[in-house]
């Protein structure tokens, strides 16, 4: 079996329904339910014996080792984090707790469950780290796009607590030889994601009659990805990638914020028009940056697919139409996320954002 940290949330819940979807491996899924963890997008597992859900924590040393005595994994996927860029300038401590020190903590426990393992179980099992095209820092609009060999330059306490995770995932394959894995993926988008993320965000208030909050003058660049390609992505790293490696993952796929937006709108013109006829396009608002903006992020994917031979199946075209479509279709999926706890969230970050 696998261990997956951060099943709950978007990408990792999106995993493990895809993983459990195509094989019949059972997962261990632990997940501490921050705001952003959500036991009810994997309620379609429910009853599922190959799904096995923990809530705790993976800086939880004792929690950890215990799993993995117990169920003796042969992988453990590392989704777990705190994510959102603008949560991590209003409060970084719990970024550095889950991203840096956490991730530490389950680093050392896996390390001491690995030497414990005999020849084979050593040799085949690996660590798997899943992280952000964010360490590279910014792109100015002429620079070729991210490569492995990009040095870090993390802007974001979001973005230094994911370098200073990848880094440790690295020393604990030089030092110790763990058999690790990273990933180094651009923005995704697709079902389940949490509403404060831009482009639910800008479905969700849309369809609420709300302002349409573009930061900046919303040419920002970030490279999309859905987020079945990046589960994708990750499968095929797991499955073959080199020990030590890190994978760039990405879309391939560079658009400007209001762009997205734009397209947004116009797909709910299409599919779920306004009461009045004018465009959602209308309720767009720019509102001030957010202090230390990356204006671009792209990545170069040719090595994933020169090694694993992965390039993302969905265009952009097709992944945002999917995604417009199962917000539509999910609105109680998106209520009952919208809790006190998210609604507070949204005050503080956009109460004070003037024109
Ligand atoms: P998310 O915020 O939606 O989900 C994170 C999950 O981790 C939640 O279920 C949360 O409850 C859980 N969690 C948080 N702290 C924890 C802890 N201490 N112990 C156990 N569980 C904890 O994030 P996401 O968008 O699904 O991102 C998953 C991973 O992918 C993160 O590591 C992120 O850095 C990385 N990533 C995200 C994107 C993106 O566009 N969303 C792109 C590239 C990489
Ligand atoms: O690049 C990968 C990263 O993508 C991941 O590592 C992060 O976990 C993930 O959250 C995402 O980070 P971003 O900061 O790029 O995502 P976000 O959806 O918050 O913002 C996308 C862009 O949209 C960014 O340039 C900021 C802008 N934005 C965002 C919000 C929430 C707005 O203009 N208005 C908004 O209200």
């Amino acid at each position: 079996m696998i261990l997956v940290t951060g099943g709950a949330g978007f990408i990792g819940a999106n995993f493990v329904l895809d993983w459990l979807s195509l094989c019949d491996e059972p997962v261990i899924n632990l997940d501490k339910l921050t705001y952003a963890g959500n036991l009810e997008t994997l309620s379609s597992l429910k009853g599922d014996v190959r799904h096995i859900f923990i809530e705790g924590d993976i800086g939880d040393r004792a929690l950890i080792s215990g799993l993995l005595q117990q169920y003796q994994p042969r992988a453990v996927i590392n989704f777990a984090a705190e994510s959102h860029v603008d949560r991590s300038i209003h409060g970084p401590e719990a970024f550095i707790q889950t991203n840096v020190t956490g991730t530490f903590q389950l680093l050392d426990a896996v390390k001491q469950y690995w030497i414990g393992l005999d020849v084979a179980g050593r040799n085949s099992f690996r660590f798997l780290h899943v992280s952000t095209d964010e360490v590279y820092g910014s792109l100015s609009s002429s620079a070729p796009a991210f490569t492995e060999e990009h040095k870090y330059e993390p802007n974001s306490p979001y973005s230094a607590s994911k370098a200073a995770s990848d880094h440790l995932v690295r020393a604990y394959h030089h030092t110790y030889g763990l058999p690790v894995l990273t990933t180094n993926c651009s923005n995704n988008y697709g079902p389940y994601h949490f509403p404060e993320k831009l482009i639910p965000l800008m479905i969700v208030n849309a369809l609420a009659g709300k302002d349409l909050p573009v930061y900046g003058d919303g040419q920002q660049i970030r490279d999309w990805l859905y987020v079945k390609d990046h589960c994708a992505a990750i499968r095929s790293v797991l499955a073959a990638g080199r020990v030590g490696e890190t994978y760039n993952v990405g879309g391939w796929n560079e658009k400007a914020n209001i762009d997205i937006v734009k397209t947004v709108c116009a797909l709910l013109d299409e599919l779920h028009p306004r009461s009045d006829a004018a465009s959602y396009a209308a309720q767009i608002k720019f509102v001030a940056d957010r202090p230390g903006h990356d204006r671009r992020y792209a990545i170069d994917a040719g090595k994933i697919e020169r090694e694993l031979g992965w390039r993302p199946v969905e265009t952009f075209e097709t992944g945002i139409r999917k995604t417009v479509a199962w917000y539509l279709q999910n609105q109680v999926w998106v209520q009952n996320v919208q809790t006190g706890a998210y609604r507070q969230w949204v005050s503080k970050n956009y109460t004070d954002r003037s024109e």
